[in-house]
């Protein structure tokens, strides 16, 4: 606004102007008033009615799906934690001790019940062939392949569903599951997320103006899921899916769906990540640890162990911290560890920290999925869904261990339909395959020359099928070389194993 000449404030902030006797400019002054909506300036007092409705400081009314911390538990008074635990600040005894309760409780509960379901959607085929991509898109592109082959394997792909990608980021899930269900323009597709992303995949397609997308941008700890216009105007289905979703959002997740009327949610897969960032008060898996033995106060510690399991690696910190902010989140270790002195006393290597680390968020996992089954009404199962990225480093771990060689990301996977009936096709050339890999690895020079020799196999094993049987090899061939390496299975136990059998 323009100051008057001889004024030292605008007309707006008029009545700051210092008081003069017989002053035309202070008697103009005395006519305005502050303005109720924000006292840091003012109007005249004839003109407030028509200020106010237009004035810039007018509260912007919030949809009605925004509503303020409605997915936000009521805080555990019985279990106010004065000072959290961390793992710097306590004593070696209760480290340890808090150490050996996660290792018992990881081989009482998780141990053997996660399965690997590495597969792929024909919707991604062509894609995942392009040769110009380079191994950080192609490594999304494959996180989101199998992803969408386990929403398809769940009867999740269906018409006349709301697809809802939470913690959306630039949209890439949706943009193949538009490409992915039969027909897209018979479903919804709505993304949440609270920051702002450029280069929106969604704004592709919203140019195109053939399917219902939706962009809403707000916490998920504020989202009322039924108000969603979407959701409110018609009965379809809901089915929630999300990659890589941080921390405590997963645990928002959960409640936001927990406010659907009963029988909407078809399905929910989540791909868990940033496990440190869990917050107790959110943590829809508490009442879970605490029957396990855990203590309110200790959560803090756990959440500080699973950075052992992304930061462990000995990299320099440029490398690690590249990978961990794709998949992970990003850790605030240092260069030099301080504690090294400590963890060598306490024979806590860095091997066996990783370790330690995975195993705490393993049973994070299984504490959120035993809240999915007993509040949503869904069976929930934990599934590892993508290999981590192959180095030499990661290679030795594959051959030594099956379950770290996957540690990059797991799926929570829940559906409320049965899995489709084991396909009789698949299962017998699964064992052909086999029979025929479990032969030629007797010496291999590399375990590619190894995958590469399977593929040439395909066209005269299956002439017919070669397509199919490439498929299958892209989908289990690395599994099923360590398979074959580490456990001297038979061709018949691995098809099984790799759930390509009854
Ligand atoms: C690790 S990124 C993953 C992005 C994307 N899904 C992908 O796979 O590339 C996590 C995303 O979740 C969003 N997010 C995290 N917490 C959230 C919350 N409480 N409410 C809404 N969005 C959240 C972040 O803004 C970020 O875009
Ligand atoms: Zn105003
Ligand atoms: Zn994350």
């Amino acid at each position: 606004m323009l100051v008057k000449p001889g004024n030292s404030y605008c007309g707006e902030h008029a009545n700051q102007e210092p008081c003069l006797p017989n002053d035309d400019s202070s008697n103009w002054a005395a006519l305005r008033v502050p303005c109720p909506l924000d006292g840091k300036h003012t109007v005249l007092k004839s003109k407030l009615a028509t200020h106010l409705t237009k004035c810039a400081a007018q509260p912007t009314k919030r949809p009605d799906y925004c509503q303020e911390g409605i997915n936000i538990p009521q805080p555990r008074t019985e279990t106010t934690i004065d000072k959290p635990l961390t793992i710097g600040g306590i004593e070696d005894e209760r480290l340890m001790a808090v150490i050996g309760k996660v290792e018992r409780v990881y081989v009482q509960t998780v141990h053997g019940k996660i399965t690997t379901k590495i597969l792929c959607h024909e919707a991604l085929t062509e894609e995942l062939t392009q040769s110009f991509y380079g191994p950080s898109v192609l490594k999304h592109l494959k996180q989101n392949a199998s992803l969408l082959g386990l929403l398809e394997k769940s009867n999740l792909l269906q018409d006349d569903s709301i697809f809802v990608e939470f913690g959306s980021g630039r949209g890439l899930l949706t943009y193949w599951l538009t490409q992915a269900v039969p027909n897209a323009n018979k479903c919804d597709f709505i993304l949440v997320d609270r920051a702002s992303h450029r280069h929106k995949f969604d704004n592709k397609l919203r140019e195109k103006k053939e399917f219902s997308i939706e962009r809403i941008r707000t916490d998920i700890q504020d989202l009322c899921l039924p108000n969603v216009p979407a959701i409110q105007s018609s009965d379809k289905g809901v089915v929630g899916v999300s990659k890589h979703l941080c921390g405590a959002a997963t645990d928002l997740t959960l409640r936001a769906c927990q406010q659907l009327e009963q029988g909407r949610l078809k399905g929910l897969m989540i791909a868990l990540c940033c496990h440190h960032r869990c917050v107790w008060n959110l943590f829809a898996g508490c009442s879970y640890l605490q029957d396990l033995g855990f203590l309110a106060e200790e959560f803090s510690l756990l959440c500080g162990l699973t950075s052992w399991a992304i930061c462990g690696s000995g990299k320099p910190r440029n490398t690690k911290d590249k990978e961990v902010n794709v998949s992970e989140g990003v850790s605030d270790l240092p260069d030099v560890n301080p504690f090294d002195c400590r963890y060598d006393r306490l024979e806590l290597p860095r091997e066996r920290r990783e370790f330690i680390g995975l195993k705490v968020k393993r049973i994070f996992d299984i504490a959120r999925a035993n809240y999915v089954t007993k509040t949503l009404g869904l069976k929930a199962e934990l599934f590892f869904y993508c290999h981590p990225d192959i180095s030499p480093e990661n290679l030795e771990k594959m051959k030594s261990v099956i379950f770290l060689a996957f540690f990059c990301g797991i799926a929570l996977s829940l559906a409320s339909v049965q899995p489709k009936p084991k396909d009789e096709t698949v299962c017998s050339m699964c064992r052909l395959v086999m029979a025929l890999l479990t032969d030629a690895i007797s010496n291999p020079e590399n375990e590619q020359d190894v995958i590469d020799f399977v593929y040439s196999l395909c066209p005269i094993v299956m002439p017919n099928n070669t397509v199919e049987c490439e498929y299958m090899i892209s989908t289990y061939g690395d599994d099923l070389l360590h398979f074959i390496v580490d456990m001297e299975l038979s061709a018949e136990d691995i098809c099984t194993t790799l759930t390509a059998c009854p």
